[in-house]
């Protein structure tokens, strides 16, 4: 197994190294980092909802009533009336029977694929979807058939059909 630093140093090499950037200010999709003010596409807040300020009303009346973080996993210590109503009116504006909220995106993935899926699936995914996907997928243990980005036509073609198992890593190959 590869020690740290020289892992690191590959990475280095290959220009493969993410490093974190510190953000100083945030305001109206604009960030500044460094004392440079950025135009951020890289954002999820596509609706500026972050600085929205009802939403940030309502942050602040929350830490105020309850303070700040949960404490614990909801199923061992409990949520909060709020999380519930927020949970409820989704349902009902979705038209479904229940909802529940993950605090990112990545946790939802995790979570559901590794609930939905289990060691008897096929779980069949796009070869560009998002690594929190394959990851939820991994952890379910289903089997994982992947398709060219984009590409239903080879979907269709090729799904649930026979294919040749490629030697490393025992998946598929369309
Ligand atoms: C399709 C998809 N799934 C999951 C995520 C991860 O979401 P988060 O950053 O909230 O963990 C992203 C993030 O952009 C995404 O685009």
């Amino acid at each position: 197994m590869l020690k740290i630093k020289e892992k690191l140093n590959n990475y280095r090499e290959k220009c493969l190294l993410r490093t974190r950037q510190v953000i100083t200010r945030r305001h109206q999709g604009e960030i500044e980092i460094a004392g440079k003010t950025c135009v951020n596409f890289a954002s999820n807040d596509y609706l500026g909802l972050a600085e929205h300020p009802r939403v940030k009303q309502a942050a602040s009346l929350g830490i105020s009533h309850y303070g700040f973080g949960s404490g614990s996993s909801p199923l061992v210590s409990g949520f909060y009336q709020p999380q519930q109503d927020l949970e409820k009116n989704w349902a009902e504006f979705l038209n479904r029977e229940a909802a529940l909220f993950f605090n990112s995106g990545y946790l939802a993935n995790l979570g559901v694929l590794s609930t939905l899926a289990s060691r008897d699936s096929l779980v069949i995914s796009d070869k560009h979807c998002h690594a929190s996907l394959l990851d939820g997928i991994q952890l379910s243990r289903a089997k994982h058939d992947r398709y060219p980005h984009q590409n239903l036509a080879k979907l269709e073609k090729n799904a649930g059909g026979d294919h040749e198992i490629c030697p490393s890593c025992d998946r598929k190959r369309f």
